[in-house]
């Protein structure tokens, strides 16, 4: 019988479950399942040929579909989408989801997190983003449960570096050659993470259990400002790259998936919503402000390097290797859905 521990991955056809998925099954440690609306998509039948990778179909949103994902598994790495379920889903299912965990006798929890926004804002309601906050939310709920029975470990992402080619971070190329990224983001620090290394850390975090029990890993693989993100793609391809600051208001509306869109924009615009729901501009308002003002760059970019040590160093390393040049590039499975 084989000694491969069993994982439960949900969001694992997503753009950060995928490195996830990967790095487990190519540890030889760990056999995954992942939990996906549609066992059929391509992104789907493509991780079910990696090496110890099952799926199961069914949605983060029901309990049933839960109990049975979470059913005979040792450890779980949940990230919850609340671009689909929406913030007040994401937050009962977030509890639910770690309480059915802990029926199971799942032995390891990792939640992948989010900053809580608002808490570390001291609770001003201009940073109240809710796609951010719900997971803050459940991130610090259940690591108050504490360790004993099931270890618990959040993996907090900011944005992903890799939205450099998809979404609000690609930037427009001029007829002069040059590439702007228009945008309200202050001069703060952004804490980037490649979506590369969220594979390590998180096999590191199941790999290290009496290290990583009750942590909040923070991670970033660079922590920059746009000005800095115009500069390393000037250094990188030889292109002039500008980060122009525009008022809010000017940049909400034209970057809005569709007018008036709510922030679980990836479900249809019909579907029935009640007041708990964030438009999209609401939400993304207090989003570039709280990132935009360098309210995240938290990191311990120390201890990432002390528990990966092959880390991608910085922006202008991974911007090499992915032989970046400001044009677009598939990155979130919402997206590209949204698009289809
Ligand atoms: N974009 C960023 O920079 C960033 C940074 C940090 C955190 N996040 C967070 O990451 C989450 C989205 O994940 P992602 O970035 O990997 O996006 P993504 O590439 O668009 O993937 C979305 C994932 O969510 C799954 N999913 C959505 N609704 C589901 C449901 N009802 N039941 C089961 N699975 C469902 C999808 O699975 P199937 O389609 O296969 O069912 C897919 O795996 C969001 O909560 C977002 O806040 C995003």
């Amino acid at each position: 019988m084989s000694d491969q521990k069993l994982i439960l991955v949900i969001g694992g056809t997503g753009a950060q479950g995928t490195p996830v998925v990967k790095a487990l099954s190519e540890s030889g440690r760990y056999s995954v399942r992942v939990l996906t609306r549609n066992v059929a998509s391509e992104k789907a039948t493509a991780l079910a040929e990696l090496p110890n990778v099952t799926l199961i179909q069914g949605s983060q949103d029901s309990q049933k579909d839960l109990h049975a994902a979470f059913t005979g598994v040792y450890g779980a790495w949940v990230n919850l989408d609340g671009f689909t379920i929406g913030e007040k889903n994401e937050l009962f299912y977030g509890i639910r989801a770690y309480e059915i965990a802990r029926y199971h006798g799942v032995e390891h929890y990792v939640f992948a997190n989010i900053d809580y926004g608002l808490r570390k804002a001291d609770w001003d309601e201009r940073y109240h983003c809710g796609h951010c906050d719900a997971k803050g939310r459940v991130g610090d709920l259940i690591l108050s449960h504490g360790q004993s029975g099931m270890k618990t470990s959040l993996l907090t992402t900011g944005p992903y570096m890799d939205m450099l080619f998809d979404g609000m971070f690609v930037p427009k190329a001029q007829d002069d050659g040059s590439f702007v990224w228009e945008n309200p983001a202050a001069d703060g620090k952004i804490p980037l993470i490649a979506l590369d290394d969220v594979g390590v850390y998180s096999l590191w975090l199941f790999d290290h259990p009496s290290q990583s029990a009750g942590l909040n890993l923070e991670v970033a693989t660079d922590q920059v400002s746009f000005a800095e993100i115009a500069a390393t793609f000037t250094k990188v391809t030889g292109k002039k790259g500008v980060h122009k600051r525009v008022a809010l208001e000017d940049y909400l509306s034209k970057a809005e998936p569709y007018p008036d869109a709510y922030a679980n924009w990836a479900v249809k615009p019909t579907e029935p919503r009640d007041e708990s729901f964030m438009t999209w501009r609401e939400n993304f308002t207090a989003w570039w402000r709280y990132w935009g003002e360098g309210k995240g760059a938290t990191r311990d970019m120390a201890f990432l390097d002390s528990i990966h040590s092959t880390r991608i160093p910085n922006l202008e390393a991974w911007m090499r290797a992915k032989s970046y040049d400001g044009r677009p590039r598939s990155v979130l499975k919402d997206l590209s859905d949204f698009k289809k």
